[in-house]
């Protein structure tokens, strides 16, 4: 029998999770281990070239196919990953539209990530997307979605997917919106979407209005205490010097509220539900979530009938990085 009665347990969980998590650790310096600029992806990543989701619209490419049809490019300092924007499809076909996805080939537990993106994949029928997971095994490993969104619609979206319990309060040290605040997988919403989201509250944080700023930072935070990410537009004189420049070491000490933090608590034990994670980044067309919401997002048509017929829309469907540091 238990001691303590569940009510007590509950009240006693409640008083925990609120105000004990709220600080950003601070202090921690990590220092760069791979500075992936250029031609440096094509060493440091894996192109994958995963099944399209049944409700997708992709088809993804090899790296040496990419690269021989432009698709991927990289030169000494910059990194480009496109969709297919010269081929009508064949509707009758399974086959979708070539697109990358690649996979960073090192797992990282603690660590930093510093993406200084020059432009992100825009258009009706769209699903940029950078994340922290092992699809090897999916998401009993847990997940981290840095930023994504769909159809050119701001803002970004930050999501931590948990394969056992984690609940976080909803007013956290952060700047962004908590959506949701049940982060475990099972924890079906109303949307069917599930994990705990943070919305940007900036228009510049994704899709055209981030592109046409020349793009920006984003900058994720990973250790057994806490998960944060920040965002800086590239017109943000505020960015810290060491994540503009690319400095050999770094540390978030004296830096703003993050757009989305996900601290460690009773109620949510951060080391419990992530594992390692290899670093992904795609561009998605159509899916379950670009799809879904395609028609709400004022797009024309239908998702995979816009997606077959017009090749040319696709032509801004495009990641182009300066730089993805990685810190540990
Ligand atoms: C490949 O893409 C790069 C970057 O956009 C561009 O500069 C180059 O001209 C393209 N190459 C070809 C053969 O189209
Ligand atoms: C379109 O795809 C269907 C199904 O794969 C195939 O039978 C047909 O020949 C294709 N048409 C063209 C014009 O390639
Ligand atoms: C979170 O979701 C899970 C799975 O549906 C559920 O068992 C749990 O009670 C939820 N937690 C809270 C605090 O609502
Ligand atoms: C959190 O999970 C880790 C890994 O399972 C475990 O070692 C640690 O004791 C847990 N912490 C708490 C406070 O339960």
């Amino acid at each position: 029998m238990p001691s303590i009665s569940s009510v007590a347990l509950s009240a006693l969980a409640c008083l925990l999770a609120l105000p004990t998590a709220d600080a950003v650790p601070t202090g921690t310096t990590y220092k760069l281990t791979q500075n992936n600029v250029g031609t440096s992806f094509l060493q440091n990543f894996d192109w994958e070239t995963t099944p399209n989701s049944p409700t997708g619209r992709v088809a993804y490419t090899t790296q040496q196919a990419s690269l021989a049809s432009n698709l991927t490019y990289a030169n000494a300092n910059t990194f480009i990953m496109r969709v297919d924007h010269t081929t009508t499809l064949n509707s009758s076909s399974t086959v979708g539209r070539q697109s990358v996805r690649i996979k960073s080939n090192a797992q990282y537990g603690t660590h930093m990530a510093v993406f200084d993106i020059r432009h992100m994949p825009q258009g009706c029928g769209t699903w940029p997307a950078i994340w922290e997971a092992d699809d090897s095994v999916g998401i009993v490993n847990g997940e981290l979605d840095i930023l994504e969104g769909v159809n050119s619609l701001s803002p970004s979206y930050t999501t931590l997917h948990t394969p056992g319990s984690c609940t976080l309060s909803a007013t956290r040290s952060q700047t962004g919106t908590a959506v949701y605040n049940n982060c475990s997988s099972s924890a079906a919403q109303a949307s069917g979407n599930n994990g705990c989201s943070v919305s940007s509250t900036t228009s510049n944080s994704f899709g055209p209005t981030f592109n046409s700023n020349g793009g920006g930072w984003y900058v994720v935070e990973r250790n057994p205490t806490s998960i944060s990410v920040w965002f800086w537009a590239r017109n943000d004189k505020t960015v810290p010097a060491t994540v503009s420049s690319g400095a050999s070491s770094i540390s978030t000490t004296g830096w703003k509220t993050p757009l989305a933090y996900f601290p460690s608590s009773s109620t949510c034990n951060l080391s419990a539900n992530l594992k390692n994670h290899n670093i992904i980044i795609n561009t998605m067309l159509c899916g379950s979530w670009a799809g879904s919401r395609y028609a709400a997002s004022g797009c024309p048509s239908d998702c995979i009938s816009y997606v077959n017929a017009n090749p040319s829309a696709f032509v801004n469907a495009y990641w182009e990085f300066a730089a993805l540091r990685i810190y540990t």
